[in-house]
């Protein structure tokens, strides 16, 4: 098979878009993503070194990826995110990132330097109370400096909310109300399962109870359906007078695998061809023992399932027996 075809998998999806988890740590410990006791850390010698990523990041750009995602944990703890940012910033790759947004004041000449231009942050709550208990520490005034120097710099700021119920899906609007002056794109995500991360139906604020909350506080005519980009995970709306738009990112109401082109590399070098897929191929012992990495991708790409790495209905995807046997977010990026 030629290479062009390699990033292929059998439902003829072409896979152009990489997202590199660089780290496994973070700065915070949100509850929905790591579990309470914590995740036994790869030992840093599993880990890929910057060369590495650069290397395998390489390929995959020669085989046809034009867009990379740096994730974590939390990308910007690790010791050489610069280098690493600058280095894959020299690919000529839409690159990108998912912070939680401490670290970012320390990074704007980076970001700029790499031709980063659109910058994702977690942002699950607006009171700091609230805040500061999903993620089980202190930094919500850090984060909040954070996107507004992000916009100062003219970056394109997305802010990505889990909604959790009687967490924040009392704050869909106030979100919605931030966009009235900031040029931000506010992102809803529909809580997912993952291991540890105490998921349970109930917990769901659906795409349909979203929009239906929107519709309390706007009338139908202002609220605006944008056009979704191709591969685009994300419904994509806007307030008519707001400077801002919104999303929702409905994985589990309403999976958009159809139209998937996102692999996985996680940051102990493993290919992941799904969120959901707990089958991963080491890329990195092949490339540390000095042979071809193709045809493990190959192989990696052309198993991926249809729909949620085959959790495709709703009995299955909450079958804890079967989403517990994959990782706990905080080790796959998100
Ligand atoms: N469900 C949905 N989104 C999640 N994220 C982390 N855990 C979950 C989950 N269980 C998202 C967060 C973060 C990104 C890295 O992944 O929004 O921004
Ligand atoms: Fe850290 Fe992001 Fe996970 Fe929160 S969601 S613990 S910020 S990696």
């Amino acid at each position: 098979m030629g290479n062009s075809n390699l990033l292929q998998d059998a439902f003829g999806r072409k896979h152009d878009y990489l997202r590199i988890s660089i780290t496994e740590h973070c700065n915070l410990r949100c509850t929905y993503c790591m579990p309470e006791e914590g995740i036994k850390l790869t030992p840093k010698p599993h880990l890929m070194t910057a060369d590495e990523i650069v290397s395998i990041a390489r390929t995959f750009v020669n085989l046809g990826v034009n867009k990379i995602r740096l994730t974590g944990g939390e990308p910007l703890v690790r010791k050489d995110a610069k280098e690493i940012i600058l280095r894959l910033g020299e690919l000529g790759v839409n690159l990108t990132i998912t912070t939680n947004g401490i670290l970012v004041p320390n990074f704007i000449e980076t970001f700029k330097q790499a031709g980063i231009k659109t910058i994702n942050i977690s942002i699950d709550s607006l009171v700091k109370d609230k805040f500061n208990a999903i993620t089980r520490r202190g930094y919500f005034e850090t984060v909040q400096k954070s996107i507004d120097l992000l916009l100062k710099k003219k970056f394109n700021v997305k802010l990505n909310v889990v909604l959790i119920k009687s967490f924040n899906n009392n704050e869909i609007n106030d979100f919605i109300s931030l966009t009235k002056n900031k040029k931000v794109q506010v992102r809803f995500i529909e809580f997912m399962p993952f291991s540890g991360n105490q998921w349970d139906q109930s917990k769901l604020v659906s795409y349909a109870e979203i929009m239906e909350t929107v519709q309390s506080e706007y009338a139908i005519s202002e609220i605006q359906r944008l056009e979704d980009a191709p591969n685009d995970t994300a419904k994509n709306f806007k307030i008519a007078s707001h400077m801002g738009s919104f999303a929702v990112i409905s994985s589990v109401t309403n999976p958009f695998c159809s139209t998937c082109n996102r692999i996985r590399l996680t940051a102990d070098g493993k290919l992941k061809n799904c969120l959901f897929s707990n089958s991963e191929t080491s890329l990195l012992e092949t490339l540390r023992a000095g042979e071809s990495i193709l045809p493990l991708i190959h192989q990696n790409l052309i198993s991926k399932m249809a729909v949620r790495a085959g959790m495709d209905d709703d009995l299955k995807f909450q079958n804890p027996e079967l989403f517990s046997q994959n990782r706990s977010m905080i080790a796959i990026g998100g």
